[in-house]
């Protein structure tokens, strides 16, 4: 008996030595987003009108019911009888997760189930860019491409239908945030390696593009 537990103990012991990210994620929960509001928002050329991008972000964070319509309005499941997206994809390949860092952790979304997977429970916001005003951000999303879902393209191929991918996700957080009064900014400045090893991100995803959601400061 004795014997069985102390093994139990080293093999906890192993696992959390050897992963870190699954304990720190542990000690998040998985968020089921509510389910998202596609009837609303304000005619398109006015917030056509109102897109912009924006650096002064107030700390308030976004509501459970934001965040869901956010993440629907960037990437999510628009046709469920296809699966298919609000963004398009080359060969419909959906190889861009969008990662959501909050001041409570990092989450990855899962368009299909429309839930946030807990990765860390660590607030990583600083680290997704290089400008001050990143940290204050309540969301910022890191766009990762998955170059394992990309079938046989060459790498010059994966890089560039990757960052045209993202280009859409972006421009549809603009153009909700832009009808919700939000503000946002994409980001190219970002240091690649440090972020990509703070997220323990596989060799095969690559960080495209990171965006900043909140408030407006006031
Ligand atoms: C690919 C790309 C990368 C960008 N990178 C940054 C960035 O790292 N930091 C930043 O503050 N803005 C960044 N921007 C935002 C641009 O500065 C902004 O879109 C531009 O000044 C035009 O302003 P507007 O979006 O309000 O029209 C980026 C925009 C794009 C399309």
């Amino acid at each position: 008996m004795h014997k069985t537990s102390s093994l139990a103990a080293h093999l906890a012991l192993i696992i959390l030595l050897v992963c870190p990210a699954l304990s720190s994620a542990q000690q998040l929960k998985p968020i089921l987003l509510l389910k998202p509001q596609t009837d609303g928002g304000r005619p398109l050329m006015q917030v056509l009108k109102d897109r912009k991008s924006s650096r002064a972000f107030s700390s308030e964070k976004l509501p459970p019911q934001v965040m869901s319509n956010l993440l629907w309005a960037a990437f999510g499941v628009n046709r469920p009888e296809s699966g298919k997206r609000t963004a398009p994809s080359a060969v419909n390949w959906q190889e861009i997760d969008i990662y959501v860092a909050t001041t409570d952790g990092l989450y990855l979304y899962e368009a299909k189930p429309h839930t946030l997977k807990p990765i860390l429970a660590e607030d990583i916001r600083a680290l997704t860019g290089t400008q001050p005003y990143v940290k204050e951000a309540p969301v910022n999303l890191i766009y990762v491409a998955d170059f394992s879902r990309m079938g046989k393209a060459t790498d010059e191929q994966k890089v560039f239908y990757s960052a045209a991918g993202t280009g859409f996700i972006s421009q549809n957080v603009y153009l909700y945030c832009a009808s919700e009064r939000l503000v946002t900014v994409v980001r190219a400045s970002i240091d690649k390696p440090t972020l990509e090893k703070a997220m323990r991100l596989r060799s095969d995803q690559r960080i495209t593009l990171a965006q900043s959601v909140g408030y407006p400061k006031k």
